[in-house]
């Protein structure tokens, strides 16, 4: 017999033992809700067998494996009775629809409570705003308790069941979560889990030398350990601090910290967190949480001799969080946060995985491009590494409350005649303005001194221009930057993804130098574009003859004008051959409608041929969508500098 013959008939001889004992531990609350407990009990079976064989692989070997299995299914029978009617609701609604996340009709931003209205109460107030922009889809970044000084822009969490007190409480969130949800927007949220604070009750526990809560974390009496991994991990703030293990003087012990001293990692090769971990996460979505971005995903299991990132357990962790949440909580969508090497970032997305993922490689080599003025790269890239599962899609940014790193493939670089090592260096050159003639204004984020790695903070706005040429008070640069981000954004609503706003982008927020002068923040450069919401839309939203407006009313019509493509939905993106180095092509094509977008990254007018637009199947006039005019391709097609055009193609003859 095989290991995989063995598995379903254990899970099913599992499910069989423990089920008697369920119903009769939670039998006084099941008498009332016969009907959903049927409709609970098709959803265990049918996961069932995936989450055993999941905990198999990751705990099978445990003499007490079985007592975890018992653990995990109470926990998630407990977490789902205490689910909300509205939402158990949702559920459904989502189960009928499962894919409802790939509609051209999903938009959505991201943004801080604290920096976009001081509070979750003001939010509410705010719902307008959203409204106008017409999002169905709002991220507010990490709103939990965390130390007061020591908490990564809130991703060292101290305790996942309390917000933050200067932002508001738990029950002012499930509020705004219900009042969402019957404005049509989905809340998301993070799901900090591959580390907590180390003022979260379990770090306390294990300083005081609990030895249930040590095993929480990954902690060493010495460095025999510790200096065998850290011979293969990287830093990855190595500006604040060298090495992955603190040194915690109450415990007298070494803690493994990825990222800042104060970020524990949490242990998953233990049974325990995995259950505690998923009852914080059903805790959450019973307030209404719908979709959550896994925070830090390659980080989350640890091999000797290795660099400890996107081991095949980070992937069979995030799938048992996936069944679970499909057992207990089914409208659950999971985005992965996996800034990595392409071909890593692509394993994390799977609809038992998941099903979203931000697009790194997209927003680094749309950078890329704006730079080089040149397309080449971005097209061979997008040709071979956008495709994603069926039932899968993209998140796409352009900018986010993190930094960019140039994480392209090498072999890519080299295909297209590019030196990768040379390029990162111009490119991080360029976007923070030290590079001839360069328009970017971004500051380094996190120099590493024994490899020269930088990465580049810096809003939109500023690193595509605007900032430098509103200072030079000089109106053809502006009007040049202005361009340069309504292009990038038309190829973010177009290119195929859920396009996804950092808060401040929807009106051309710039760069905001203040963190320079706070100590808490002067270290970690990503304050410059994590700043307070400088412009106040007046309360009736009434358009106004200024910059920003411009860029929101764009902001507006894109999104409309996306939600009216039906081609425009999820899925099915075909990168072509313009023709012309600096020129960006792509079909979207959904029945009989096709349409061809093309972006122009240089400044200057650039030409595609006739012939290729008839092959193409264009003939005589086109309507362009995006200016909703007719142009003549007689003597080919002229795109003005950054520009973009999106050709409707539907009556033509694909011959590609
Ligand atoms: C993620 C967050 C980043 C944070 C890190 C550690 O990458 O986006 O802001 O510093 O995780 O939690």
């Amino acid at each position: 017999m095989t290991d995989l013959d063995w598995r379903p008939e254990q899970a099913k001889k599992s499910l069989n033992r423990i089920f008697p004992n369920l119903e009769e531990k939670f039998a006084d609350k099941l008498v009332d809700i016969q009907g959903d407990w049927q409709i609970f009990k098709i959803r265990l079976n049918t996961q069932w067998e995936r989450l055993f064989t999941y905990l198999h692989a990751l705990y099978g070997w445990q003499y007490d494996f079985f007592y975890t299995l018992e653990r995990v299914l109470y926990s998630l029978v407990e977490y789902w009775l205490q689910r909300p009617p509205e939402l158990k609701l949702l559920d459904e609604q989502r189960q009928v629809n499962p894919t409802w996340f790939l509609s051209e009709k999903v938009v959505g931003i991201v943004l801080y409570v604290d920096l976009f209205s001081d509070n979750l109460t003001k939010l509410k107030d705010h719902i307008p705003y959203f409204k106008k922009l017409d999002l169905n889809y709002l991220h507010l970044m990490p709103i939990f308790s965390v130390p007061l000084d020591d908490n990564d822009g809130g991703y060292a969490v101290s305790d996942y069941r309390a917000i933050n007190p200067d932002l508001g409480t738990m029950s002012e969130l499930s509020e705004i979560a219900r009042r969402l949800l019957e404005e049509g927007i989905s809340l998301a949220l993070d799901f900090v889990f591959n580390h907590t604070s180390d003022e979260h009750t379990w770090a306390k526990r294990a300083r005081s030398g609990d030895p249930e809560y040590l095993n929480y974390y990954f902690t060493y009496p010495d460095r025999e350990l510790p200096d065998q991994f850290q011979k293969y991990l990287r830093d990855i703030f190595p500006t604040v601090r060298r090495g992955s293990f603190t040194w915690n003087e109450e415990m007298r012990r070494w803690v493994w910290t990825t990222f800042n001293s104060f970020q524990w990692d949490l242990n998953y090769s233990n049974p325990e967190v995995m259950r505690a971990m998923m009852e914080e996460m059903l805790y959450l979505a019973n307030q209404g949480v719908e979709i959550f971005r896994l925070d830090a995903v390659p980080f989350i299991w640890k091999r000797l001799g290795t660099d400890c990132e996107n081991q095949p357990e980070a992937h069979t962790v995030i799938r048992a969080f996936n069944a679970m949440a499909k057992i207990a909580a089914p409208c659950i969508l999971f985005k992965s946060e996996a800034i990595v090497h392409p071909d890593e970032v692509v394993k994390y997305i799977h609809p038992d995985e998941c099903q979203l993922s931000y697009n790194p490689l997209l927003m680094a080599l749309l950078w890329e491009s704006l730079a080089t003025k040149e397309v080449k790269f971005l097209e061979h890239s997008m040709r071979h590494r956008n495709r994603v599962p069926a039932g899968c899609t993209w998140v796409n940014y352009l900018r986010c409350h993190d930094d960019i790193g140039w994480s392209f493939d090498d072999v890519d670089a080299r295909k297209v005649g590019i030196d990768p090592a040379g390029h990162r260096k111009f490119l991080n050159e360029f976007y923070t303005g030290n590079y001839p003639g360069s328009f970017a204004r971004g500051v380094p984020f996190q120099f590493n001194p024994g490899n020269g790695d930088v990465r580049v903070s810096g809003t939109l706005s500023s690193l595509a221009g605007l900032e430098e040429a509103l200072e030079k008070g000089d109106n053809e640069l502006i009007e040049k930057a202005v361009r340069r981000i309504n292009m990038l954004r038309a190829i973010q609503v177009s290119i195929g993804g859920i396009p996804l706003l950092y808060g401040g982008d929807e009106f051309g927020q710039m760069n905001d130098y203040t963190y320079m002068t706070d100590p808490t923040k002067i270290n970690d450069s990503r304050w410059i574009h994590r700043a307070k919401r400088r412009w106040d839309a007046r309360d009736d939203l009434a358009d106004q003859d200024t910059l920003e407006w411009r860029f929101f009313r764009e902001m507006v019509k894109l999104f409309r004008l996306r939600k009216e493509i039906p081609a425009f939905q999820n899925g099915g993106m075909e990168v072509t051959s313009i023709g012309n180095p600096h020129l960006f092509g792509y079909f979207r094509t959904f029945e009989n409608q096709r349409i061809l977008a093309i972006n122009n990254f240089s400044d200057k007018p650039q030409k595609m041929d006739t012939g290729r637009l008839e092959v193409y199947g264009a003939r005589g006039d086109v309507v362009n969508l995006l200016s909703d005019e007719v142009v003549s391709i007689e003597d080919g097609l002229m795109v003005e500098g950054y520009d973009a055009v999106w050709l409707d193609l539907s009556g033509g003859v694909a011959m590609i």
